[in-house]
């Protein structure tokens, strides 16, 4: 066993047992405390049964937040079951800091009292999340940056999707849209992600790019705090308003929550969305839905479940005292304090016409959970059977 290893494992057990004179119990970590997803902390013990598989190290997993629909419907369940499948005697504990950054540092604290051997940790503010890590780091506990990258420490891996690419996407998509409906200038309503989040400002810079390449103009720009809809459609009225109802011809959504209040916006304003092209992210069920109906124009497809297993792989070799798999590793990034192995993965582009071939068929959501009632006429147009 690796000298890390073993310091790790003393560590843990010292901690676990300081805790149990407070709280009474020395079980080995699978309780519950908070539970839910209401920004709580649950843990999952793997499969059982098998024989070394892969280690029986203590992961946690934690998440930022989750307004967005992915972190609990996709990110968890994909992770949880990845490392059931390849490490069933590894036991993953779970937290979500239901968009609280200063919560999610006493998660951070709570996971390495808790004795985690590794960290799968997605930031909800990149730059305060470094103090996480370098709490890790101070342990020999490795981190791995999920999703988002935490900036300015010391990170064993980062796997994301390209983030430039996602806003590239949207606005190629968006401008293609524009010149379509006779306005290739826009101008256009941008409303961009949550400031703390280091991914929004890669989809923006990505999307800025998209916008100038095509000449199409902006005329309006707003970060969102926390991604939630209701800060998006505050900051569309606010636009709506300035601009007046015909000043503008589509907006930039940053994700598809974002984009869901920007809808909401334009129909309180008196607009029919259809005739201003929306983008959005992260194909969420409400995104597609409204993509299907013509409110919406697009999103993008991230495909969470390889980035989830990948993460796990590279977690359980970590939490096993092993280096990062090299096999794995596609490039490097820099986080302000070091070149990170990152694994950058692909994003896709989704309008009403590929939707079947995109998210259908790849399985992330179901013809079932799409084409409820309303939507069922317009699945069948584009050839989704339920
Ligand atoms: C980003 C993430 C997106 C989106 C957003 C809102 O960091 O990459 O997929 O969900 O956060 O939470």
């Amino acid at each position: 066993m690796p000298s890390s290893v073993l310091r790790r494992l003393l560590f843990a057990a010292l901690a676990c047992c300081v805790i149990a004179v407070v709280a009474a119990g020395c079980g080995g970590g699978d309780d519950t405390t908070s539970g839910g997803t209401g920004g709580g902390e649950t843990s999952a013990e793997g499969g059982g049964g098998g024989e070394e598989g892969g280690g029986d190290s203590t992961i946690a997993l934690l998440l930022p937040e989750n307004e967005t629909p992915r972190y609990e419907t996709n990110d968890r369940p994909d992770f949880e079951e990845a490392v059931e499948e390849k490490c069933p005697d590894c036991e993953v504990i779970y937290f979500n800091a239901g968009g609280d950054a200063t919560k999610q540092q006493s998660q951070g604290e709570a996971a390495l009292t808790k004795g985690a051997d590794v960290l799968v940790l997605d930031p909800m503010d990149s730059k305060s999340a470094a103090s996480i890590a370098e709490k890790a780091n101070a342990q020999d506990v490795p981190v791995v940056s999920y999703d988002r990258l935490i900036e300015n420490s010391e990170v064993d891996a980062y796997i994301s999707f390209d983030n430039e690419r996602v806003g590239e996407l949207q606005a190629e998509s968006l401008s293609e849209k524009l010149k379509e409906d006779g306005s290739p200038k826009g101008p256009i309503i941008m409303i961009n992600g949550d400031p703390a989040d280091p991914n929004a400002a890669l989809f923006k810079a990505g999307a800025k790019k998209g916008f100038e390449a095509a000449g199409v103009e902006i005329a309006k720009e707003y970060d969102t705090p926390g991604w939630t809809a209701e800060n998006a459609q505050r900051e569309a009225q606010q636009a709506i308003t300035a601009l007046g109802n015909d000043g503008f011809a589509g907006i930039y959504a940053a994700n598809d929550d974002t984009g869901g209040g920007a809808i909401a916006a334009m129909k309180g304003a008196g607009i029919n969305p259809e005739e201003r092209p929306v983008t959005g992210q992260d194909a969420t069920v409400a995104g597609l839905q409204r993509i299907l109906v013509g409110q919406q124009y697009m999103t993008v497809f991230k495909s969470i479940g390889p980035q989830a297993q990948i993460s796990a792989e590279i977690a359980i070799a970590l939490g096993n005292g092993e280096e990062v798999p090299k096999d794995k590793i596609t490039e490097e990034v820099n986080n302000g304090k070091t070149d990170v192995p990152s694994v950058l993965l692909e994003p896709v582009a989704v309008v009403k016409d590929n939707i079947k071939d995109t998210v259908i068929k790849e399985g992330f959501v179901s013809a079932g959970e799409l084409c409820t009632g309303p939507y069922a006429a317009a699945c069948k147009e584009v050839g989704i059977s339920g």
